[in-house]
């Protein structure tokens, strides 16, 4: 499907009705920050070679609170540092342009949505915020921001004592750790806002997904409820993947083989004429 088409069916769809955007890691790859499975995965970088399954794991942290805290610490640095993109600029447009007539579900942890200007209200992280931490031992949902003092973080660096009564639980004094989904976790409401995203799901009109390669549960359920309920799926990302499967079986809807930030202003234009022209 080329760009004008797919901003025709976002646009006649997003007129009177509801989109939901579906983001994963290629939306802020433009941005410096690498996928999870690309060549330039957090999982492959430097000398290190460590599988998903080895440091994002409950398992993990208990075994080593240490180690998984700093790789952590050094992922949210590599966040920090960068800026939104083209993307993340187009989706936060489609916000305002729609209001409560828009939904964000993003898997990033990076916070790009937030800074480019999504209201938290229209926005689901259902994997969580790298820039907080929760309780350990879940004496509250509540998070915490990380404290200023792990900015900056080292690639290497492992925090002593010190820095983990830092990252104390300041409710219990138990221990915290990041506010994250790992793999041996489940999605829930109170912490994950999965039902939200479900119900998000449920009513919209068109769905946008971009750069996820479908391989986390809550997303591809989704994209299957969109299909289910006949709704256009665009999905935007240079690599065919499931998710390129579900957008083909869905009526009117398809494939954007781009970048997101080459593809996203060019629909969030559409929108703004559409919803302008709605307004005359
Ligand atoms: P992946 O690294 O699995 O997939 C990134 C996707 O982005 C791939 O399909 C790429 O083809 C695509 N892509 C790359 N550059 C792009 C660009 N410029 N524009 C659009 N698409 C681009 O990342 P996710 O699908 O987000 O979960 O991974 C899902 C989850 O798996 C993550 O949230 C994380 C991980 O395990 C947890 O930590 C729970």
């Amino acid at each position: 499907m080329d760009v004008t088409r797919a901003a025709s069916v976002v646009a006649e769809r997003a007129r009177n009705g509801r989109l939901l955007v579906l983001t994963g890691a290629g939306i802020s790859a433009e941005c410096g920050i690498p996928t999870f499975r690309g060549k330039e995965g957090y999982w492959t970088r430097g000398s290190k070679v460590y599988h998903p399954m080895e440091l994002a794991t409950h398992r993990a942290f208990v075994e080593q609170p240490a180690t998984v805290w700093g790789w952590y610490l050094y992922r949210r640095s590599v966040c920090r540092a960068a800026s939104p993109g083209a993307g993340h600029r187009a989706v936060a447009d489609m916000a305002r342009l729609l209001g409560e007539r828009f939904d964000l579900v993003t898997q990033n942890v990076d916070g790009l949505h937030a800074r480019s200007g999504v209201p938290p209200e229209r926005m689901y992280e259902i994997h969580g915020n790298i820039d907080a931490y929760r309780c350990a031992r879940a004496c509250t949902t509540r998070t915490y921001p990380v404290p200023e003092r792990f900015d900056d973080w080292p690639k290497d660096r492992i925090p002593d004592a010190e820095d983990l009564a830092a990252l104390a639980c300041p409710a219990c004094g138990g221990p915290g750790r990041p506010h994250v989904l790992w793999f041996d976790e489940c999605y829930d409401e109170p912490r994950f806002r999965a039902e939200s995203a479900m119900d998000a799901a449920a009513r919209c009109d068109v769905l946008v997904v971009v750069g996820t390669s479908g391989a986390t549960n809550l997303p591809m359920q989704i994209g299957a409820l969109a299909v289910a309920r006949k709704v256009p799926i665009l999905d935007v990302n240079p690599e065919d993947g499931p998710f390129g499967d579900l957008a083909r079986r869905s009526p009117g809807g398809g494939v954007l083989r781009a970048k997101a930030g080459e593809v996203l202003p060019g629909l969030s234009s559409a929108i703004a004429g559409a919803v302008g022209a709605r307004r005359e």
